[in-house]
């Protein structure tokens, strides 16, 4: 691992340097229709052709299809420092974090939604006996289910299915509210449920009012561009019946402009 620069990296090289300054023009619109293409059919029903026995292999694979390999250097952020690394140095950078954050509570069951096919599982079974979630892909529910994995298929916009949280549960979601322009209605399911979790871990990117920076300003623009979620963090603080227990923004990047935040917080 080695320090780098935002110049190295933000050059004419990387395509989100034109579209975030504006010479190119990007737009999405992050409803289901976008989640459907994006994530079940070309990430997850590709995945899915390749019919691997492990959780690794398919790791390994899901990286590859984005064009990463194991060995390839990426940029990835910290606050606003960047650093260079091997994919899978960075990666574990990532997954280390999470397992430190809800290590410290002492969970009895995790919960993660907007799961994958369970790609966290793996080390978060390290941690806690019980390890379940949910998903609104349908392929990479079946490629859960292939691994033996406690995985439902769930859709945040759906009050009615965040009845799958098992009663003391620490609720998890590692870059899947990102997918969600506003997080009202995962907050709303949190509240209805609030009587059988124990903790919220969000590791997410979200839009945030207080980045005055040039690197915070194009992180801004990053979400916008991409539909991504606005109000997280907002929402949350706007709440007097939320406490906030850590909130560490631009924790980790392992992409520098959807760089996640921490927030563990609970009901009161
Ligand atoms: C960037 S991936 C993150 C996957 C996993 N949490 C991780 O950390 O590797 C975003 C995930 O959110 C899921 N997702 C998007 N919209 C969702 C929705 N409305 N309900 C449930 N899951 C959703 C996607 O299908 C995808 O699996």
């Amino acid at each position: 691992m080695q320090k780098a620069n935002w110049n190295q990296y933000l050059s004419s090289t990387n395509p989100w340097t034109n579209r975030l300054i504006g010479l190119e023009s990007f737009s999405r619109q992050r409803d289901l229709e976008q989640i459907e293409r994006e994530y079940n059919q070309d990430k997850y029903g590709t995945l899915r052709e390749f019919k691997f026995t492990d959780i690794e292999s398919y790791k390994i694979k899901e990286r590859e299809l984005a064009g990463l390999g194991e060995k390839d250097n990426i940029f990835f952020s910290i606050g606003e420092e960047l650093f260079e690394a091997n994919c899978s140095f960075a990666f574990s950078i990532y997954h280390s974090l999470v397992s430190n954050v809800i290590k410290k509570y002492n969970p009895e069951r995790i919960c993660e939604l907007g799961c994958g096919y369970g790609y966290n599982f793996s080390y978060l079974k390290n941690m806690c006996s019980e390890v379940y979630g949910g998903e609104y892909s349908e392929n990479a529910v079946t490629i859960a289910h292939l691994l033996g994995l406690d995985i439902k298929k769930f859709n945040y916009y759906n009050l009615n299915e965040y009845s799958l949280i098992r009663d003391r549960s620490l609720v998890l979601t590692s870059h899947s509210i990102e997918q969600l322009p506003s997080a009202q209605c995962f907050i709303d399911g949190m509240y209805e449920n609030r009587h059988k979790i124990d903790l919220i871990v969000n590791f997410e990117p979200s839009y945030l009012k207080q980045r005055q920076s040039l690197i915070g300003i194009l992180r801004n623009r990053y979400v916008e561009i991409n539909d991504y979620n606005r109000d997280l963090t907002y929402l949350l603080k706007s709440r007097n019946d939320i406490e906030i227990l850590e909130f560490k923004p631009d924790a980790i990047g392992v992409n520098p402009l959807n760089s996640a935040n921490i927030l563990v917080w609970k009901f009161k």
